[in-house]
C-alpha cells in the first residue's frame, strides 16, 4: 500500500462507524487521507478514529449524523473543512435493508429504506458539492462522490424490492450526478458489493430466516455462492477497500459516471 497515494485527500465518509465505511475510513487514512467519520453512532465511528489517530498518516474526526437529514449533512461537510481546510471527495456509504415479501411492503419500510439509502445520498452529494464547488480549483484533479449501490442496482432480488429500488436510484444519482456535475470538475462514480459479511448482511440474515424465507442462518450465503457467484466464497470489507481507494485517488479521474461491480461475479450471472 502506498502511503501516499491519498494524501492532501481530505475525505466525509458517511455510514464510517462499522462495515465497509470503516474498513475504508481505515484504508484511506493508512494512505494518507485525512477523514471525517459521519454517522448515527459517533461512539463506535469514534473507535475507528481513535484508531487512525493511533497510526502514522491521515488524521480523523467524528460527526454524530443522521445521513436523511440535509443539515446534518451540511454539518457534516462543515466540520470537514473546519477540521482540515477543504473537502475533496465524498463518499456515500450510509445505508440499511429491511427485507418483505411484496405484498407486506408498506410505506414505514418505504420510506426507511429510501430516505436512508437514496434521498440521503442525493443530500450529501449536493452538500459536498455546493462546498467543492465554492473552493474552485484546487490542485489540477478532479473532485470526486463516490456512491454506494450493491448487486441490487442492477439485478432485481426476491423480497427485497424496496432496497432494489433505492439502490437502482443510487446508480441513477451517478450516472445523473456525473452529467450535472461536470462542469464543477467533479465526476461522479461508485461501486457495488455483493455479498459482504458486515452487520447488515448478519441482520439481513436473521430477517430472512424469521419471515420464513430461509431455513436456517448462513443459507442465503451459501445459496448465493453456489448459485450466481463465480469466485466461491462471501466477501469481506477489506474486498472494496482497493476499487474505494481507486475511485478516491487520481488514478481515476478520468472516468465518471460508472459503477463498478465488486460482487464475486454475481452481476453477469
Ligand atoms: N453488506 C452487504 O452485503 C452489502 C452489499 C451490497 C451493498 N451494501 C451497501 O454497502 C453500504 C455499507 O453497508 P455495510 O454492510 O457496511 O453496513 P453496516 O450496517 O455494517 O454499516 C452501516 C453504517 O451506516 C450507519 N447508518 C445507518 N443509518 C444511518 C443514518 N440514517 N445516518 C447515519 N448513519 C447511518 C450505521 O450506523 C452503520 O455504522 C450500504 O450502503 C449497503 O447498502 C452492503
Amino acid at each position: 500500500m502506498d502511503p501516499n497515494r491519498l494524501k492532501g485527500k481530505n475525505i466525509l465518509i458517511t455510514g464510517a462507524a462499522r462495515g465497509m465505511g470503516a474498513a475504508n475510513a481505515e484504508s484511506f487514512a493508512a494512505q494518507g487521507a485525512n477523514i471525517c467519520l459521519g454517522d448515527l453512532d459517533r461512539e463506535e465511528a469514534q473507535k475507528v478514529a481513535d484508531r487512525i489517530n493511533n497510526a502514522d498518516n491521515g488524521q480523523a474526526i467524528t460527526v454524530k449524523m443522521d445521513v436523511s437529514k440535509r443539515e446534518d449533512n451540511a454539518a457534516a461537510v462543515a466540520a470537514t473543512v473546519e477540521a482540515f481546510g477543504s473537502i475533496n471527495v465524498g463518499l456515500f456509504n450510509a445505508g440499511l435493508n429491511k427485507p418483505k415479501f411484496f405484498m407486506d411492503i408498506d410505506e414505514d419500510n418505504w420510506d426507511m429504506i429510501m430516505n436512508v439509502n437514496t434521498k440521503a445520498m442525493w443530500l450529501g452529494m449536493q452538500e459536498v458539492a455546493r462546498q467543492m464547488i465554492d473552493q474552485g480549483p484546487m490542485d489540477g484533479h478532479p473532485y470526486k462522490l463516490i456512491n454506494v449501490g450493491s448487486i441490487a442496482s442492477r439485478k432485481p432480488l426476491i423480497d427485497v424490492t424496496v432496497y432494489c429500488t433505492s439502490k437502482y436510484g443510487c446508480l441513477a444519482l451517478t450516472h445523473c450526478g456525473a452529467l450535472g456535475l461536470a462542469e464543477h470538475n467533479i465526476t461522479v462514480n461508485g461501486y457495488a458489493p455483493g455479498v459482504v459479511v458486515t452487520p447488515l448482511w448478519e441482520q439481513l440474515d436473521k430477517d430472512l430466516v424469521n419471515m420464513g424465507f430461509k431455513e436456517r442462518a448462513g443459507q442465503a450465503y451459501d445459496d448465493i455462492v453456489e448459485n450466481f457467484l463465480q469466485i466461491k466464497r462471501v466477501s469481506y470489507p477489506e474486498d472494496v477497500t482497493g476499487t474505494a481507494s481507486f475511485l478516491a485517488s487520481n488514478d481515476s479521474d478520468y472516468m465518471t459516471g460508472q459503477m463498478i461491480h465488486v460482487d464475486g461475479g454475481w452481476c453477469i450471472q
